[in-house]
């Protein structure tokens, strides 16, 4: 029975994906520090994803694991340095001791947050560009994926997720939106796509306002979104221009909007 290991499964992506990866036959098996009760088909660990010896565990008889865990927006360096660059080496390295054989990581468009908006989109592979000291963690995750994939034969695959929420609530996410259940159909061709090896791929919906990254390499692995952020534009619209109008903001000229600002969202 394939078991899949979710890390970070109690945040926001980890709710969303924790009923869209259900099946019959599936064992998702939910790790966070916040301690989650298991339903039917799940099983909860408490943990940090820092914990090599709790995440090797975690990881045994598991055939992908999902790693969602750590710090999802701007934070100090030691934090970041902590938990998301080394708690990504930990999961890692847990895998490969467990003889897990594939692993699918968060990423960000944080990680090419500086690349422009020109009207191309962001190719696949775009090389980084962090914009924050959370984006170099992005970076540093998918390097380590690129380590354990090549050096000891595992599949990796690196999610640079645009803006995955349950609904937009601003103007820069009418083009950037992962709806919740575009992410659980990229996450599922994530874990089923045959032979993946190392890959890079965005993740986002197909909004009207959309176009700038590449999904070539998310189509690649069998990934087709159906979701546009367009249904909400009317009403996001409407509240930007009863707040004063979403003006001109020079931080929407590159993919990582205001992380690029002197003011990045911070935990
Ligand atoms: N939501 C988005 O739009 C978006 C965009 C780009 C990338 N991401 C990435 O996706 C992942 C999930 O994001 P999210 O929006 O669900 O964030 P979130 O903050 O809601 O969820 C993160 C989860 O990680 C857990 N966590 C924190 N430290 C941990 C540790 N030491 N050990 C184990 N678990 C720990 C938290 O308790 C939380 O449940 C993150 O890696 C984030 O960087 C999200």
């Amino acid at each position: 029975m394939p078991v899949i290991l979710i890390t970070g499964a109690a945040g926001k992506v980890g709710a969303m994906l924790r009923t869209r990866l259900a099946a019959p036959g599936r064992i998702l098996r939910l790790a966070d520090i916040v301690p989650l009760e298991a339903g039917p088909g799940e099983e909860a660990v408490t943990a940090s994803v820092t914990d090599l010896a709790a995440m090797t565990a975690a990881c045994d008889g598991a055939d992908a694991v999902i790693h969602l865990g750590g710090i999802p927006l701007e934070a100090d360096w030691d934090r970041i340095l902590d938990v998301n660059i080394h708690g990504t080496y930990t999961v890692l390295e847990a895998a490969r001791r467990a003889g897990v054989p594939r692993v699918v990581i968060a990423s960000s468009n944080h990680a090419v947050g500086f690349a422009p908006l020109d009207g191309t989109p962001v190719p696949d592979y775009e090389f980084p560009a962090p914009d924050t000291f959370y984006g170099v963690s992005k970076v540093a995750g998918e390097a380590l994926g690129a380590l354990y994939s090549r050096r000891h034969g595992m599949d990796v695959i690196c999610v640079r997720i645009l803006a995955c929420v349950e609904k937009p609530w601003n103007v820069r996410i009418l083009s950037a939106w992962l709806s919740p259940d575009d992410c659980g159909r990229l996450f599922e061709a994530c874990l089923t796509a045959p032979s993946p090896g190392y890959r890079v791929i965005f993740g986002v919906s197909a909004n009207t306002r959309g176009g700038w990254v590449s999904l070539d390499e998310a189509r690649a692995l069998g990934y087709e979104p159906r979701d546009d952020a367009e249904v909400y534009a009317a009403q996001v619209l409407a509240e930007a221009a009863a707040a004063g109008g979403p003006g001109v903001i020079p931080e929407h000229r590159y993919l990582g909007g205001e992380f690029t600002g002197p003011n990045p969202p911070r935990v």
